[in-house]
């Protein structure tokens, strides 16, 4: 996995530069706002290149960030030393694996976005990144997070998609070709990313495999069982009604006791 997003680090923002990371942060603020209105210190577990986190920051909240990639976390670390102090200085970053990761405080929410918990594939997997969560939170403190939602998966099924993109430097065509393991609710999704380095003519490919753990609503309150959670909450990411086979990704919401 380090492996994988090491690599996509590279052109990750170039990659989702139509991403709005604003609206998502807004969305993630109102839902916090809601369930956690004094909330106000925030665990990002995956958070990649600190997209959500700089845009959280700027709604006012302090954001420690987790990745398992150190090339992510260089990425966010050189965002934050971008931004006026004032919004850096609500951000920090460190390594750790979502499983397993302790970062010694506790926080008002622990938000997880753009499919970080379909990384987690089995179901310990999953029960360790809700562990991670469970541990990080008060009394109150609330876990939101974002899946590939099972209906949506198994009624579109996924397609094989290309994407080409590019900027000054580099010109990237990605391909991807998904396959099913209907078993263990998996798909694997195998990019094959040519970059060419537009000074140099230089072309270099890239194969990678992302897989994709897609989740069934029942499956949440299951999963958050535990004698430290409290209430569930599930909608559509990005609504607030219950998802429907047009929505890709849900969005869950779990109070800690
Ligand atoms: C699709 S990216 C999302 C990044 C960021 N949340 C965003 O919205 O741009 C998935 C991220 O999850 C991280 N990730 C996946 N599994 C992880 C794990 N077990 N522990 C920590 N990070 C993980 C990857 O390194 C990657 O940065």
């Amino acid at each position: 996995m380090t492996q994988v997003f090491d690599v996509y680090a590279r052109y990750y923002d170039l990659l989702y530069r139509d991403k709005d990371y604003a609206s998502e942060a807004g969305f993630v603020a109102e839902q916090l706002r809601r369930h956690q209105p004094a909330g106000s210190r925030i665990l990002e577990l995956g958070c990649g290149t600190g997209i959500h986190a700089e845009y959280l920051a700027r709604k006012g909240f302090h954001v420690h960030g987790v990745d398992l990639s150190a090339e992510m976390l260089v990425k966010a670390e050189a965002r934050k030393a971008s931004l006026p102090p004032e919004i850096a200085a609500c951000l920090s970053f460190s390594q750790g694996d979502v499983r397993t990761v302790r970062v010694g405080a506790q926080f008002d929410a622990v938000v997880s976005l753009f499919h970080v918990m379909s990384y987690q594939n089995s179901n310990a997997d999953l029960a360790a990144a809700f562990a991670t969560a469970a541990q990080h939170l008060g009394p109150g403190g609330v876990f939101m997070f974002d899946y590939w939602y099972g209906p949506a998966v198994l009624l579109q099924k996924p397609e094989v998609r290309v994407k080409r993109l590019g900027d000054d430097q580099i010109e990237v065509l990605r391909i991807a070709e998904p396959v099913l393991r209907l078993a263990e609710n998996v798909v694997d999704v195998n990019y094959s990313v040519i970059i060419k380095t537009k000074a140099s003519c230089e072309v270099r490919q890239i194969n990678e495999t992302h897989s994709m753990r897609y989740l069934f609503l029942p499956e949440i309150p299951q999963l958050a069982s535990g004698p430290e959670w409290a209430s569930c909450t599930s909608t559509a990411w990005l609504k607030d009604v219950v998802p429907t086979e047009q929505d890709w990704a849900g969005f869950s919401v779990i109070h800690r006791r």
